[in-house]
C-alpha cells in the first residue's frame, strides 16, 4: 500500500489527501494551524463532485519533526503548503522524510517552484502538479470544495529526451500517482510529460498573473469587475497576452492548439464567475504573505533569462510588492500602539 504524506494540509492537501485516501492508499497529514481540529475530528470536506464526507487521515503530524519521528518510508510526500520562496525554502523541513523511493509531489502555483526540491534531494524523483480547483478552509478542518477540479501530473525532468524521460522511474511514479486520482474519483487526474506540464504551468501564470495581483491592487475587485470594466479589462487582457506570447519563446514550442488564448479565459469568466474574487485576495485581507515571487517575480526572472522583457508582469510585481511591503510595515507599527 502506498504511504501518502500531504505537506501542509490546508484546502488543496485535505481534498486531494482525502481522494487519494479513497483510492485505498495510506494517507498521513502535517498540519499547523488547524492541527488540534484536524487531531481530534478529522477534516470535514463539501464538495460538488465528491459529497459531503469526514475523513480521518491515518496519522495527523503537528509539524515535520513529528513525522521524521515516526520512520515511514514515504512513497509520496505531498507539499501543498503556498509556495512562498521569500518567506521559508520549505524543501529543508523535508530533510530527514524523504527516503530513495519517495517522490516529492508538488501541487502549488507559479513557476521555478521545482528548483529548491530538485537542488536539495537530486536523488529524488520530484514530480510537478498544476491543479483548477477552487477550495478553501472557511474554518479549521472544514474544507468547500466549489467546483469541478482538473489535476495534471509531470516528472519534473528538465533536460532529458522523451526516451529518457518515459525510461526514467519518476514518469512511472507520475503515472502512479494520477491513477490513484482517478480511482479516488477525481476523472479528470491525468499525466503529462515534462514540457506539456511547463507549458501548463506558464499557461496559469496567464490567468494567475492576471486576475490576482489586479484583484488587491483594485482593492477588492470580483473577477466579474475585472472582466465588465472596459480599462480593467483592456489591462488584464494585456498581461495575459504578454505571459502567452512570452511563454512559447521560454520553453521552445508553442502553446498547443486546445489551450486556451486570453479572449476565450475573459468570455469564460464572464459567463462563468460570479461575485468571487481571487485567493490572493484573501490572503491579502488577512494580512497573509502573498504568493507574488512564483506568480510574478519568478516568471519576469526567467523570461529575463531568455533575454525577454515582461514590461506589464514587471508594473504589476513591482506594485503588489511594495504593497505588501507596507501592509505589513503598517500592521506592525498598528501592533505597537
Ligand atoms: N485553494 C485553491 O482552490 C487552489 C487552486 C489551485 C491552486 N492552488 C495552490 O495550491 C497551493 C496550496 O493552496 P491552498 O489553498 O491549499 O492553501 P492553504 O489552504 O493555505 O493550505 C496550506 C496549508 O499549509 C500549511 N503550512 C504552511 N507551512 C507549513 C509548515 N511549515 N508546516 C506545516 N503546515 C504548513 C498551512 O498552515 P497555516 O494555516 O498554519 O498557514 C495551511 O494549512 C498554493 O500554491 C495555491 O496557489 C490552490
Amino acid at each position: 500500500m502506498s504511504e501518502v504524506l500531504i505537506f501542509g494540509a490546508g484546502a488543496i492537501g485535505a481534498l486531494y489527501g482525502s481522494r487519494l485516501a479513497k483510492a485505498g492508499a495510506s494517507v498521513s497529514v502535517v498540519c499547523r494551524s488547524n492541527y488540534s481540529a484536524v487531531k481530534k475530528h478529522g477534516f470535514t470536506i463539501n464538495s460538488p463532485d465528491f459529497g459531503s464526507d469526514t475523513w480521518a487521515p491515518t496519522r495527523v503530524f503537528a509539524s515535520a519533526k513529528e513525522a521524521i519521528a515516526a520512520k515511514i518510508p514515504w512513497s509520496y510526500i505531498v507539499v501543498t503548503t503556498k509556495a512562498l520562496p521569500d518567506v521559508s525554502d520549505d524543501s529543508a523541513l523535508l530533510e530527514g522524510l524523504v527516503s530513495s523511493g519517495t517522490a516529492i509531489v508538488l501541487i502549488q502555483n507559479g513557476l521555478g517552484v521545482e528548483e529548491p526540491y530538485r537542488r536539495r534531494f537530486p536523488a529524488a524523483a520530484v514530480l510537478s502538479a498544476v491543479t483548477v480547483a477552487s477550495a478553501a478552509q472557511p474554518t479549521p478542518g472544514t474544507i468547500a470544495h466549489n467546483r469541478w477540479t482538473r489535476i495534471n501530473t509531470g516528472a519534473y525532468l528538465p533536460g532529458l529526451t522523451p526516451a529518457a524521460e518515459e525510461a526514467h522511474a519518476a514518469t512511472g511514479q507520475a503515472r502512479e500517482f494520477s491513477r490513484l486520482l482517478v480511482a479516488g474519483g477525481v476523472a479528470d487526474a491525468s499525466t503529462y510529460s515534462h514540457g506539456k506540464l511547463q507549458q501548463v504551468r506558464w499557461h496559469k501564470i496567464a490567468i494567475n498573473a492576471s486576475y490576482n495581483p489586479s484583484a488587491v491592487l483594485a482593492n477588492g475587485a470580483t473577477h466579474r469587475e475585472m472582466v465588465m470594466d472596459p480599462a480593467m479589462a483592456e489591462h488584464v487582457k494585456g498581461v495575459m497576452e504578454e505571459v502567452l506570447t512570452t511563454a512559447p519563446k521560454v520553453l521552445g514550442a508553442p502553446f498547443p492548439a486546445e489551450f486556451a488564448s486570453a479572449d476565450t479565459i475573459m468570455r469564460s469568466t464572464r459567463k462563468n464567475i460570479s461575485g468571487g474574487r481571487p485567493s490572493m485576495w484573501a490572503d491579502w485581507e488577512s494580512g497573509r504573505p502573498m504568493e507574488v515571487e512564483v506568480i510574478l517575480g519568478n516568471p519576469i526572472r526567467i523570461a529575463r533569462e531568455h533575454g525577454l522583457k515582461m514590461p506589464r508582469m514587471q508594473s504589476l510585481y513591482a506594485l503588489i510588492k511594495m504593497a505588501q511591503a507596507n501592509r505589513d510595515r503598517a500592521g506592525k507599527s498598528d501592533s505597537r500602539l
